[in-house]
């Protein structure tokens, strides 16, 4: 499998601007497909935001009820990325694939000082994508635009799962 540290584990963080949207969303159709596959002790997911307005508050009803439809918890809480811990080396138990969900997620952990050659927009994995490699923010739109959110999220996944398993 892909980059795994000694201990044989991969590790991937989602990130967002809230973490109650579009990585929650992430976490939990990634982590449902690890389980479907028998995967769960050799993957770990997790997922932050790089804003703090909403430490510790569940995923927006919203975000829950579009994956719900497709059989998909988002049991997480919400965090701010935390440079110390999430930007160190996969030798240490940091995270082998940091997955941003737009290019200002990008831009951000630059900023920070981030792994770049970790550093990976989630709809680069997803074959069928063109045009833009961004899942949009749905925070103010409708119902609709968290059903699109949840079909890019997951296209995204299919491709990042294909890419953990067999690199
Ligand atoms: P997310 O969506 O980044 O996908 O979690 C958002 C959630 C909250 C806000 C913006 C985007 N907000 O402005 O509070």
């Amino acid at each position: 499998m892909a980059h795994e540290g000694d201990d044989g584990v991969v590790r991937v963080l989602f990130v967002c601007l809230g973490n109650i949207c579009r990585s929650p969303m992430a976490e939990g159709v990634l982590a449902k497909m690890v389980a479907d596959q028998g995967m769960s002790d050799r993957v770990v997911v997790d997922s932050a935001g790089t804003g703090h307005w909403h430490i510790g508050k569940r995923p927006d009803p919203r975000a829950i009820a579009a994956a719900a439809k497709h059989g998909v918890e988002l049991p997480s809480r919400a965090r701010q990325i935390d440079p110390a811990k999430d930007y160190g080396s996969p030798e240490d138990g940091g995270w082998d694939y940091i997955i941003a969900l737009d290019e200002d997620h990008v831009r951000h952990i630059k900023r920070q000082g981030g792994p770049m050659e970790r550093v990976k927009l989630l709809r680069s994995f997803d074959p069928k994508a063109n045009g833009s490699l961004e899942v949009a923010d749905p925070y103010y739109g409708d119902d609709a635009g968290f059903d699109r959110c949840y079909e890019e999220v997951e296209a995204g996944c299919e491709g990042l799962m294909g890419t953990i398993v067999d690199d």
